[in-house]
Formats: C-alpha cells, structure tokens, sequence
C-alpha cells in the first residue's frame, strides 16, 4: 500500500470503551427525530400499515446489508469518513464517495439541529409547566413558535452548544458515555407510554390504520418516501456508520451489530407508531397533516391524561435525548473529518464545526416564518437541504456504495474483515448478492426518479 496515500494519524486512535459503546451510539444516531417526529407522519401520508411493511422490507433487505458493509469499511480504514476509502482503495477517487458523506452530515444537521431546538424547547416549556393548557390551542401555539423570526434560532443555538460539549469530550467519555445513560432511559420511556395510548378510548381504529395494510394505497410516491424513510432512521450510506466503525474494536461481531441496531431502529418506529396513531383518531386529528403532527398531538393526550404534566415532561424528554444521540453522530462524522483532515484537536475542531453548521442551519429555521418566500421548485430552504440531502445525496451515495463494496473492494474482502477474531458472516451469499445486483438497481432507479429522469 503506497504510503502517500494513507492519511496521517499521528495520533493513537480513539475506540469504544465496552463491548456496547459501538451499538449503542450507532442505535442512538439511528433513533431519532426520524424515528419519533418523521416516521408517524410520513406513515399518516402514506395511508398507514401497507407503507409500514415496504418500509420494513427496504429496512431488512437494504438497511442491513449495508450497515454490515459500511461498519466493514470504517473497522477496516480505522480513519474518518473519508479517508477510510483511501486506505482501502488507495490511488483512486473512491474517497469521493466517503467525502459526500461528510458533506451529507452537514446538511442534515444544519436542520436537524432546528427540530431538536423545537423539541428542547418544548421539554422546556414542559418542565416548566407552561406547555399544556386548557383551551388547548396546540396549533396556534406551535405555529406561532415556528415562525418567529428568533425563537427557534436560540433554541437551536443552545441545542447545538450540548451536542459540541459532547462530542468536545471524544469518543469514550463523551459519545460513549451519553449514550449509554440516555439510550436505556428512552426506551423505559417509550414502553410507558405505549401502555397509555393503546388504552385510550378508539385507540383500535388509530391501531387498525397503523397494522392492517391496505394495498391500494401504494404508488409509486409512496415506495419512494417509504425507502427515503429507511435510509433517513437508519442513518444509512453517510459515513456514520464508517465513523463509528472506525473506533470498533476487531472482537466484536459486525453482524451481530448489526442486526442488534436495525433491531433497535424498527422497534423504537413500531412503539412511536403505536403511541401516536390511537391518540390521533382518539382525537380526531388528521393523521396526514405533516411535520407538525407529534407537536400537537402529545399535548391533547397530555392535557386530557392524570400526570399529564409529568408525561409530558417524560415524552418530550425523550423526544430531545433521542434527537440529541443522532445529533451527536452528525457533528462526529464531520468533526472527525475536519480534525484529521486540518490535523486540528477535538477541542478546536468540534466547536468550529458546530458554529458553522449552526449558522448555515438559522436560514433553514427562518424558512418557516420570515425566509418563507425564498424558495426554489417550490421548496423553501428547510425543504431544499432535506431534497438535496435526503433524496439526492444519499441515494446516489447509497449505490456507489454497493459499487464499491460488491465490485471494488469485492464481497470476498469483506468477508475477511468481518470474520476476524472468529466471528461469523451468516448468509455472506445472499449478502454478497443483494450487494452486487439487487441493491444498486432498486437504488439507481430511486435515485433517476427523485431526480426526475424518470
Ligand atoms: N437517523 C437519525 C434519525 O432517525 C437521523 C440521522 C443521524 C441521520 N445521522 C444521519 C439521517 C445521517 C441521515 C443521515 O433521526
């Protein structure tokens, strides 16, 4: 291997303290907003339970292959994003696709870090005792929150400043060590309050929209947001997972990580699913009415629940810390990018990455109030970064992924880095298929389509 081309580490490299440090942080960056705030109302618009089977199916025969394959490149590189590629593939322009990756990040965290801002500030507002009301004019309020031209921008700001002390702090006291407090709290949370909705008065019809598909609502709208929505909870084809992987040790099992990950990710949806649906037609709020929906929806319930002062606290507790993990994973990916690339510290790197994000995402807070009339194909600004990022980047990124995997790097190579120490590559064969052929052409079409070829 030419050493040119290797990136210079002049220091030893971070790595996960225990055996869970990797799969937890990684299933805090996949659990999140995408699955709490994102996967209810795009399930609502896309008429319930037949586009939550294509979006597990997408999730299982496209999420998980990837993962594996991804974690491969980061454990294998031990460098960030990038540069993981060129230590694999050294003279070549395969780095390009890692580098899409950071920029990728960058995008969404800009505003990411605003509906995390909406989601502190609602926890505020709850603990506080100033969210609930009895006139209950949710919608008003929210909306009245997102548009002000400076509210949500401090919100964000503040938002921004915790995730920079964490990742401030490295991997193993700072990443690590969140993670491990907030990702079990979350799901003790979760679990209570699935037992609350599901006992609510009509909460069978909110469950039969939910579970019982009917297939006449799929289109080809509808497989496309399902697919978006996978690879956006999962965290899919970014580089995090390289990131993450990058600071794995070797005795752990790729796979077994994996798996456990996509498990988690699916679970948290499914719960956040069986939480909002019987709430929404127990109040007769329109399940398809946008982004919105779990910023009003949870204060009915609330208003109308014994403690539901305390509940609200807890679920929007809950709401933060899991946008929290992923936002952590956002900036690492770029830190650890920025840091090696410019041979910076954490110390130096993490805040100046966090100013500059924070920065470019204001002007996607300030598209939903006064910034509202600056769009372009009718997206305004909040809408273009996701378009650009989610709908364009990452899947284009997502099947030069799958070219280098199945064809560049090839599957045999993989194989051997995740059966180090022992460990096993159950079905390597039809991961090796999936990778080379199927894949990359369900991807490629997506990818024509969003962009309107065809
Ligand atoms: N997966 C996270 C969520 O569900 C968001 C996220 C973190 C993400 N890192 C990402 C999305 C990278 C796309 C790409 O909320």
């Amino acid at each position: 291997m030419s050493t040119r081309n290797t990136p210079n580490l002049n220091q030893p490299r971070e790595q996960w303290g225990t055996r869970f440090g990797f799969m937890l942080a990684a299933a805090g960056s996949a659990v999140g907003l995408g699955n709490i705030w994102r996967f209810p109302f795009v399930v609502g618009e896309g008429g319930g339970a037949a586009f939550v089977l294509l979006y597990l199916g997408f999730v299982l025969l496209i999420g998980l292959p990837l993962i594996i394959g991804e974690i491969s490149i980061g454990r294998k590189g031990r460098s960030n994003a990038m540069d993981s590629y060129k230590v694999i593939q050294p003279n070549s322009k395969w780095y390009l696709n890692g580098f899409i990756g950071v920029i990728v990040n960058f995008m969404i965290l800009s505003f990411y870090s605003v509906i995390s801002g909406w989601a502190l500030y609602y926890f505020i507002l709850a603990l506080t005792g100033n969210l609930l009301a009895n006139e209950k004019n949710y919608e008003n309020a929210f909306g009245g929150f997102i548009t002000d031209p400076i509210m949500p921008i401090v919100w964000q700001a503040l938002l921004m400043s915790i995730v920079v002390l964490i990742v401030l702090r490295g991997v193993k006291k700072g990443i690590e060590k969140w993670n491990n407090i907030l990702m079990p709290t979350l799901f003790v949370l979760l679990i209570i309050l699935v037992f609350k909705s599901t006992s609510l008065e009509n909460a069978q019809e909110g469950l039969q929209f939910f579970l019982q598909p009917d297939f006449s609502a799929i289109n080809s709208g509808v497989i496309l947001a399902a697919l978006g929505q996978a690879f956006f909870s999962l965290s899919l084809a970014t580089g995090m997972y390289v990131t993450y992987g990058s600071y794995k040790r070797n005795e752990n099992s790729i796979v077994g990580n994996a798996g456990g990950i996509v498990f988690l990710d699916v679970f948290v949806a499914i719960l956040a699913g069986l939480i909002i649906f019987p709430a929404v037609f127990h109040y007769g709020i329109d399940p398809g009415r946008g982004p919105d929906l779990v910023f009003i929806t949870f204060p009915y319930i609330f208003t109308d629940m014994p403690f539901g002062t305390i509940f609200a606290v807890v679920f929007f507790f809950f709401v933060f810390v899991s946008a929290l993990t992923s936002a952590i994973s956002l900036l690492e990916v770029v830190v650890a990018f920025v840091k090696e690339k410019f041979n910076l510290s954490r110390k130096v790197a993490a805040p100046v990455t966090g100013i500059v994000i924070t920065t470019v995402g204001a002007f996607t807070a300030l598209s939903f109030g006064p910034l509202s009339h600056i769009t372009l194909f009718d997206l305004t600004i909040f809408g273009l970064f996701d378009f650009i990022a989610a709908q364009v980047l990452i899947p284009f990124s997502g099947f030069l992924l799958c070219i280098f995997l199945g064809w560049v790097w090839k599957p045999h190579e993989v194989k051997l880095e995740v059966e180090k120490e022992g460990n096993k590559f159950p079905l390597f064969k039809l991961w090796s298929f999936l990778i080379r052929y199927v894949i990359p052409v369900v991807l490629l079409v997506i990818f024509l389509d969003s962009i309107g070829i065809l």
